[in-house]
Protein backbone atom coordinates (compact mmCIF):
# COMPACT_ATOMS: atom_id res chain seq x y z
CA UNK A 1 0.00 0.00 0.00
CA UNK A 2 2.68 2.49 1.58
CA UNK A 3 4.43 1.64 -1.70
CA UNK A 4 1.61 2.00 -4.23
CA UNK A 5 0.75 5.76 -2.35
CA UNK A 6 4.62 6.88 -3.00
CA UNK A 7 4.74 10.39 -3.63
CA UNK A 8 5.22 11.07 -7.26
CA UNK A 9 8.75 12.35 -6.41
CA UNK A 10 9.16 8.53 -6.13
CA UNK A 11 8.41 7.02 -8.88
CA UNK A 12 11.79 6.20 -11.18
CA UNK A 13 12.32 7.13 -14.43
CA UNK A 14 11.53 3.63 -15.74
CA UNK A 15 7.81 3.67 -14.04
CA UNK A 16 6.94 7.28 -15.32
CA UNK A 17 7.29 6.01 -19.09
CA UNK A 18 5.72 2.49 -18.07
CA UNK A 19 3.08 4.18 -16.44
CA UNK A 20 2.08 6.65 -19.47
CA UNK A 21 2.40 3.79 -21.74
CA UNK A 22 -0.12 1.98 -19.45
CA UNK A 23 -2.74 4.86 -19.88
CA UNK A 24 -2.06 5.31 -23.34
CA UNK A 25 -3.08 1.52 -24.02
CA UNK A 26 -6.17 1.57 -21.96
CA UNK A 27 -7.41 4.80 -24.18
CA UNK A 28 -6.26 2.98 -27.21
CA UNK A 29 -8.22 -0.33 -25.77
CA UNK A 30 -11.83 1.99 -25.39
CA UNK A 31 -11.03 3.74 -28.58
CA UNK A 32 -10.79 -0.01 -30.34
CA UNK A 33 -13.95 -0.91 -28.58
CA UNK A 34 -15.66 1.87 -28.81
CA UNK A 35 -15.18 1.91 -32.62
CA UNK A 36 -16.24 -1.73 -32.69
CA UNK A 37 -19.17 -1.05 -30.72
CA UNK A 38 -20.27 1.87 -32.79
CA UNK A 39 -20.13 -0.54 -35.61
CA UNK A 40 -22.16 -3.39 -34.53
CA UNK A 41 -24.92 -1.44 -32.38
CA UNK A 42 -24.56 2.01 -33.21
CA UNK A 43 -24.17 2.36 -36.78
CA UNK A 44 -27.57 3.62 -38.54
CA UNK A 45 -26.26 2.27 -41.67
CA UNK A 46 -25.44 -1.65 -42.05
CA UNK A 47 -22.28 -1.43 -44.26
CA UNK A 48 -22.41 -1.65 -47.93
CA UNK A 49 -22.99 -5.09 -49.57
CA UNK A 50 -19.97 -6.50 -51.34
CA UNK A 51 -22.18 -8.34 -53.91
CA UNK A 52 -23.38 -4.98 -55.13
CA UNK A 53 -21.94 -3.18 -58.36
CA UNK A 54 -20.18 0.66 -57.42
CA UNK A 55 -21.70 3.64 -58.39
CA UNK A 56 -22.04 3.95 -62.66
CA UNK A 57 -22.45 -0.16 -62.45
CA UNK A 58 -25.30 -2.01 -62.50
CA UNK A 59 -25.95 -6.33 -62.79
CA UNK A 60 -29.45 -7.87 -63.01
CA UNK A 61 -31.00 -11.18 -64.03
CA UNK A 62 -28.05 -14.01 -64.62
CA UNK A 63 -25.35 -11.47 -65.44
CA UNK A 64 -22.53 -12.52 -63.31
CA UNK A 65 -20.23 -9.13 -64.08
CA UNK A 66 -21.04 -5.55 -63.45
CA UNK A 67 -22.08 -3.64 -66.54
CA UNK A 68 -21.40 0.33 -67.05
CA UNK A 69 -24.80 2.08 -67.03
CA UNK A 70 -26.13 2.48 -70.68
CA UNK A 71 -25.47 5.86 -72.39
CA UNK A 72 -27.56 7.65 -74.97
CA UNK A 73 -26.09 6.31 -77.94
CA UNK A 74 -26.67 2.25 -76.28
CA UNK A 75 -29.57 3.71 -75.42
CA UNK A 76 -31.16 4.59 -78.94
CA UNK A 77 -29.45 1.79 -80.37
CA UNK A 78 -29.47 -1.46 -78.46
CA UNK A 79 -32.98 -1.27 -77.01
CA UNK A 80 -35.90 -2.09 -78.42
CA UNK A 81 -39.40 -0.91 -77.36
CA UNK A 82 -42.15 -3.51 -76.85
CA UNK A 83 -45.17 -2.48 -75.22
CA UNK A 84 -46.58 0.45 -72.74
CA UNK A 85 -47.00 -1.25 -69.25
CA UNK A 86 -48.00 2.00 -67.54
CA UNK A 87 -47.68 5.63 -66.71
CA UNK A 88 -47.72 8.48 -64.04
CA UNK A 89 -47.91 12.02 -64.47
CA UNK A 90 -44.37 12.05 -65.29
CA UNK A 91 -43.42 9.12 -67.53
CA UNK A 92 -44.54 6.60 -70.12
CA UNK A 93 -43.04 3.19 -69.12
CA UNK A 94 -42.44 0.65 -71.88
CA UNK A 95 -41.65 -3.05 -71.50
CA UNK A 96 -38.65 -3.20 -73.90
CA UNK A 97 -35.52 -5.57 -74.34
CA UNK A 98 -31.58 -4.95 -74.13
CA UNK A 99 -29.40 -7.78 -74.79
CA UNK A 100 -31.97 -10.80 -74.48
CA UNK A 101 -32.84 -8.76 -70.44
CA UNK A 102 -36.37 -7.28 -70.30
CA UNK A 103 -36.20 -3.91 -69.10
CA UNK A 104 -38.18 -0.66 -68.26
CA UNK A 105 -37.49 1.75 -70.53
CA UNK A 106 -39.24 4.87 -68.89
CA UNK A 107 -40.21 7.83 -71.26
CA UNK A 108 -40.66 11.71 -69.92
CA UNK A 109 -43.94 12.45 -70.98
CA UNK A 110 -44.21 16.40 -70.70
CA UNK A 111 -41.50 18.90 -70.93
CA UNK A 112 -42.82 20.82 -68.01
CA UNK A 113 -41.94 17.95 -65.59
CA UNK A 114 -38.34 17.77 -66.47
CA UNK A 115 -37.30 19.00 -63.44
CA UNK A 116 -39.14 16.40 -61.38
CA UNK A 117 -38.00 13.66 -63.87
CA UNK A 118 -33.98 14.96 -63.68
CA UNK A 119 -34.54 14.63 -60.17
CA UNK A 120 -36.08 11.33 -59.98
CA UNK A 121 -33.23 9.89 -62.06
CA UNK A 122 -31.04 11.73 -59.47
CA UNK A 123 -32.47 10.16 -56.76
CA UNK A 124 -32.25 6.64 -58.62
CA UNK A 125 -28.59 7.59 -59.31
CA UNK A 126 -27.26 7.65 -55.58
CA UNK A 127 -30.16 5.66 -53.70
CA UNK A 128 -29.04 2.09 -55.89
CA UNK A 129 -29.33 -0.22 -53.26
CA UNK A 130 -31.34 -3.43 -52.38
CA UNK A 131 -34.56 -0.91 -51.49
CA UNK A 132 -34.62 0.89 -54.68
CA UNK A 133 -35.03 -0.88 -58.58
CA UNK A 134 -31.78 -1.07 -60.43
CA UNK A 135 -30.80 1.72 -62.69
CA UNK A 136 -29.89 0.32 -65.99
CA UNK A 137 -28.42 3.33 -68.55
CA UNK A 138 -30.17 7.03 -68.43
CA UNK A 139 -30.14 9.50 -71.49
CA UNK A 140 -30.56 13.13 -69.84
CA UNK A 141 -31.03 14.70 -73.61
CA UNK A 142 -33.74 12.10 -75.03
CA UNK A 143 -35.69 12.26 -71.03
CA UNK A 144 -35.39 8.40 -71.20
CA UNK A 145 -34.36 6.20 -67.99
CA UNK A 146 -33.79 1.88 -68.27
CA UNK A 147 -34.14 0.12 -65.09
CA UNK A 148 -34.94 -3.48 -64.69
CA UNK A 149 -38.32 -4.40 -65.37
CA UNK A 150 -40.62 -6.40 -62.94
CA UNK A 151 -43.45 -8.28 -64.45
CA UNK A 152 -45.88 -8.41 -61.34
CA UNK A 153 -46.09 -4.48 -61.80
CA UNK A 154 -46.83 -1.87 -59.28
CA UNK A 155 -48.28 -3.06 -55.66
CA UNK A 156 -51.01 -1.74 -56.85
CA UNK A 157 -51.47 -4.93 -58.50
CA UNK A 158 -50.64 -7.11 -55.57
CA UNK A 159 -54.22 -8.17 -54.72
CA UNK A 160 -54.89 -9.47 -58.18
CA UNK A 161 -51.89 -11.51 -58.42
CA UNK A 162 -51.43 -13.20 -54.75
CA UNK A 163 -55.22 -14.04 -55.97
CA UNK A 164 -53.99 -15.88 -58.55
CA UNK A 165 -54.27 -19.29 -58.44
CA UNK A 166 -50.10 -19.95 -58.79
CA UNK A 167 -49.32 -17.53 -55.76
CA UNK A 168 -51.96 -19.65 -53.12
CA UNK A 169 -48.80 -20.14 -51.25
CA UNK A 170 -47.10 -17.10 -51.13
CA UNK A 171 -51.05 -15.22 -50.29
CA UNK A 172 -50.40 -15.82 -46.43
CA UNK A 173 -50.43 -13.50 -43.08
CA UNK A 174 -46.30 -14.83 -43.08
CA UNK A 175 -45.48 -13.27 -46.84
CA UNK A 176 -47.78 -10.26 -46.25
CA UNK A 177 -46.30 -9.20 -43.18
CA UNK A 178 -42.82 -9.68 -44.61
CA UNK A 179 -43.98 -7.08 -47.41
CA UNK A 180 -44.65 -4.49 -44.77
CA UNK A 181 -41.32 -5.33 -43.45
CA UNK A 182 -40.03 -4.42 -46.41
CA UNK A 183 -42.02 -1.30 -47.25
CA UNK A 184 -41.00 0.23 -43.67
CA UNK A 185 -37.01 -0.85 -44.25
CA UNK A 186 -37.28 1.28 -47.31
CA UNK A 187 -39.04 4.16 -45.18
CA UNK A 188 -36.49 3.62 -43.19
CA UNK A 189 -33.54 3.67 -45.82
CA UNK A 190 -35.14 7.15 -47.50
CA UNK A 191 -34.83 8.15 -43.88
CA UNK A 192 -31.57 7.33 -43.23
CA UNK A 193 -30.40 8.12 -46.69
CA UNK A 194 -26.77 8.73 -47.98
CA UNK A 195 -28.19 11.95 -49.01
CA UNK A 196 -29.73 12.85 -45.71
CA UNK A 197 -33.65 12.59 -44.75
CA UNK A 198 -35.89 11.69 -47.54
CA UNK A 199 -39.36 12.45 -47.87
CA UNK A 200 -41.39 10.13 -49.97
CA UNK A 201 -43.90 12.79 -51.00
CA UNK A 202 -45.19 11.21 -54.06
CA UNK A 203 -48.04 9.64 -51.62
CA UNK A 204 -50.77 11.93 -50.96
CA UNK A 205 -53.36 9.10 -51.10
CA UNK A 206 -53.18 4.99 -51.36
CA UNK A 207 -53.05 3.92 -54.88
CA UNK A 208 -50.69 6.81 -55.84
CA UNK A 209 -48.26 5.78 -52.72
CA UNK A 210 -48.58 2.26 -54.32
CA UNK A 211 -47.89 2.99 -57.40
CA UNK A 212 -44.55 4.26 -56.61
CA UNK A 213 -43.61 0.77 -55.37
CA UNK A 214 -43.11 -2.62 -57.66
CA UNK A 215 -43.54 -6.25 -56.78
CA UNK A 216 -40.69 -8.21 -57.50
CA UNK A 217 -40.79 -11.65 -59.23
CA UNK A 218 -39.05 -13.50 -55.55
CA UNK A 219 -42.64 -11.24 -53.53
CA UNK A 220 -40.18 -7.99 -52.55
CA UNK A 221 -40.60 -4.65 -53.12
CA UNK A 222 -38.29 -2.22 -54.66
CA UNK A 223 -39.05 1.75 -54.59
CA UNK A 224 -39.34 2.78 -58.31
CA UNK A 225 -40.54 6.48 -58.96
CA UNK A 226 -38.38 8.91 -56.73
CA UNK A 227 -39.54 11.91 -58.69
CA UNK A 228 -40.29 13.65 -55.37
CA UNK A 229 -37.71 13.05 -52.63
CA UNK A 230 -37.35 16.52 -50.88
CA UNK A 231 -34.59 16.48 -48.30
CA UNK A 232 -35.46 17.59 -44.25
CA UNK A 233 -32.53 18.42 -42.68
CA UNK A 234 -33.60 19.40 -38.81
CA UNK A 235 -30.17 20.82 -38.17
CA UNK A 236 -30.61 23.54 -39.93
CA UNK A 237 -34.65 24.11 -40.00
CA UNK A 238 -35.04 22.70 -43.54
CA UNK A 239 -38.55 21.14 -44.00
CA UNK A 240 -40.61 19.76 -47.32
CA UNK A 241 -43.87 20.67 -48.68
CA UNK A 242 -45.34 18.00 -50.86
CA UNK A 243 -46.65 20.21 -53.92
CA UNK A 244 -48.29 23.39 -53.72
CA UNK A 245 -51.63 22.63 -53.62
CA UNK A 246 -54.08 21.82 -50.66
CA UNK A 247 -54.35 18.72 -50.01
CA UNK A 248 -57.52 16.93 -48.34
CA UNK A 249 -58.36 13.72 -46.63
CA UNK A 250 -57.57 11.53 -43.71
CA UNK A 251 -54.43 9.58 -45.81
CA UNK A 252 -52.50 12.30 -45.72
CA UNK A 253 -50.63 13.06 -42.23
CA UNK A 254 -52.83 15.94 -40.37
CA UNK A 255 -50.14 18.74 -40.23
CA UNK A 256 -50.31 18.38 -44.21
CA UNK A 257 -53.87 19.81 -44.43
CA UNK A 258 -54.61 23.51 -44.55
CA UNK A 259 -54.45 24.79 -41.00
CA UNK A 260 -56.89 27.87 -40.71
CA UNK A 261 -60.19 26.82 -41.69
CA UNK A 262 -62.50 26.78 -44.92
CA UNK A 263 -63.17 30.69 -44.93
CA UNK A 264 -59.62 31.46 -45.38
CA UNK A 265 -58.72 30.50 -49.08
CA UNK A 266 -56.00 27.95 -49.46
CA UNK A 267 -52.46 30.05 -50.18
CA UNK A 268 -49.28 28.27 -50.50
CA UNK A 269 -46.81 30.79 -49.17
CA UNK A 270 -48.88 30.56 -45.91
CA UNK A 271 -48.61 26.88 -45.81
CA UNK A 272 -46.21 25.59 -42.92
CA UNK A 273 -43.71 22.96 -44.46
CA UNK A 274 -43.40 19.33 -42.06
CA UNK A 275 -40.61 16.34 -42.18
CA UNK A 276 -40.30 12.98 -42.44
CA UNK A 277 -43.06 12.28 -39.81
CA UNK A 278 -45.53 12.52 -42.43
CA UNK A 279 -44.32 8.78 -43.95
CA UNK A 280 -44.60 7.43 -40.67
CA UNK A 281 -48.42 8.75 -40.53
CA UNK A 282 -49.36 6.90 -43.80
CA UNK A 283 -47.78 3.47 -42.55
CA UNK A 284 -50.58 1.77 -40.63
CA UNK A 285 -52.58 2.39 -43.87
CA UNK A 286 -50.34 1.04 -46.14
CA UNK A 287 -49.80 -2.11 -44.16
CA UNK A 288 -53.16 -2.96 -43.89
CA UNK A 289 -53.29 -3.26 -47.57
CA UNK A 290 -50.25 -5.15 -47.73
CA UNK A 291 -52.08 -6.63 -44.80
CA UNK A 292 -54.91 -7.63 -47.10
CA UNK A 293 -57.97 -10.46 -45.49
CA UNK A 294 -56.56 -13.79 -45.69
CA UNK A 295 -56.12 -16.24 -42.54
CA UNK A 296 -54.29 -14.63 -40.00
CA UNK A 297 -54.16 -11.05 -41.09
CA UNK A 298 -56.36 -9.75 -38.22
CA UNK A 299 -53.98 -11.34 -35.70
CA UNK A 300 -50.91 -9.34 -37.09
CA UNK A 301 -52.99 -6.16 -37.45
CA UNK A 302 -53.93 -7.02 -33.27
CA UNK A 303 -49.61 -7.26 -32.96
CA UNK A 304 -48.97 -4.07 -34.65
CA UNK A 305 -52.09 -2.19 -33.24
CA UNK A 306 -50.18 -0.45 -30.28
CA UNK A 307 -47.38 1.03 -32.92
CA UNK A 308 -49.97 1.99 -35.49
CA UNK A 309 -52.00 4.00 -33.14
CA UNK A 310 -48.35 5.96 -32.17
CA UNK A 311 -48.02 6.34 -35.65
CA UNK A 312 -51.23 7.65 -36.00
CA UNK A 313 -50.35 10.41 -33.35
CA UNK A 314 -51.35 13.71 -34.12
CA UNK A 315 -48.05 15.41 -33.25
CA UNK A 316 -45.03 14.67 -35.39
CA UNK A 317 -42.73 14.28 -33.13
CA UNK A 318 -44.71 11.82 -30.73
CA UNK A 319 -44.76 9.54 -33.54
CA UNK A 320 -42.05 6.53 -33.77
CA UNK A 321 -39.04 6.91 -36.05
CA UNK A 322 -38.87 4.65 -39.13
CA UNK A 323 -36.34 2.54 -37.19
CA UNK A 324 -38.98 2.14 -34.46
CA UNK A 325 -40.88 0.71 -36.69
CA UNK A 326 -39.24 -1.38 -38.33
CA UNK A 327 -38.00 -2.92 -35.48
CA UNK A 328 -41.53 -3.72 -33.77
CA UNK A 329 -42.53 -5.22 -37.01
CA UNK A 330 -39.31 -7.42 -37.37
CA UNK A 331 -40.16 -8.43 -33.84
CA UNK A 332 -43.97 -9.02 -34.60
CA UNK A 333 -42.60 -11.25 -37.24
CA UNK A 334 -40.40 -13.17 -35.67
CA UNK A 335 -42.25 -13.88 -32.56
CA UNK A 336 -45.46 -14.98 -34.31
CA UNK A 337 -43.25 -17.22 -36.63
CA UNK A 338 -41.77 -18.64 -33.35
CA UNK A 339 -45.45 -19.18 -31.80
CA UNK A 340 -46.48 -20.81 -35.28
CA UNK A 341 -43.33 -23.32 -35.15
CA UNK A 342 -43.79 -24.54 -31.62
CA UNK A 343 -47.91 -24.62 -31.99
CA UNK A 344 -46.63 -26.99 -35.17
CA UNK A 345 -44.12 -28.79 -33.45
CA UNK A 346 -46.83 -29.91 -30.05
CA UNK A 347 -49.41 -30.94 -32.94
CA UNK A 348 -47.19 -33.51 -34.05
N1 LIG B 1 -39.34 -1.30 -63.86
C1 LIG B 1 -40.65 -1.48 -64.01
N2 LIG B 1 -41.17 -2.69 -64.16
C2 LIG B 1 -42.50 -2.86 -64.30
N3 LIG B 1 -43.41 -1.86 -64.29
C3 LIG B 1 -42.94 -0.60 -64.15
C4 LIG B 1 -41.55 -0.34 -63.99
N4 LIG B 1 -41.38 1.01 -63.85
C5 LIG B 1 -42.61 1.54 -63.90
N5 LIG B 1 -43.57 0.61 -64.08
C6 LIG B 1 -45.02 0.84 -64.19
O1 LIG B 1 -45.25 2.17 -64.66
C7 LIG B 1 -45.98 2.94 -63.69
C8 LIG B 1 -45.54 4.38 -63.74
O2 LIG B 1 -44.17 4.49 -63.41
P1 LIG B 1 -43.60 5.68 -62.52
O3 LIG B 1 -42.11 5.59 -62.52
O4 LIG B 1 -44.29 5.72 -61.19
O5 LIG B 1 -44.04 6.95 -63.42
P2 LIG B 1 -44.45 8.43 -62.95
O6 LIG B 1 -43.19 9.09 -62.49
O7 LIG B 1 -45.02 9.09 -64.17
O8 LIG B 1 -45.46 8.28 -61.83
C9 LIG B 1 -45.71 2.23 -62.37
O9 LIG B 1 -46.73 2.47 -61.42
C10 LIG B 1 -45.66 0.77 -62.80
O10 LIG B 1 -46.97 0.25 -62.94
MG1 LIG C 1 -45.27 7.30 -60.16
Amino acid sequence: MGQQHGSRKGLTHREVPRGVGLLLSLALMNAVLYLCLDWFFISPRPPEDPSRCPRGYFRMGRMKNCSRWLSCEELRTEVRQLRRVGEGAVKRVFLSEWNEHKVALSRLTRLEMKDDFLHGLQMLKSLQSQHVVTLVGYCEEDGTILTEYHPLGSLSNLEETLNLSKYQDVNTWQHRLQLAVEYVAIINYLHQSPLGVRVMCDSNDLPKTLSQYLLTSNFSIVANDLDALPLVDHASGVRVKCGHRELHGDFVAPEQLWPYGGDTPFRDDFMPSYDEKIDIWKIPDVSSFLLGHVEGSDMVRFHLFDIHKACKSQIPTERPTAQDVLDTYQKVLHSLRDSVMSQTKEML
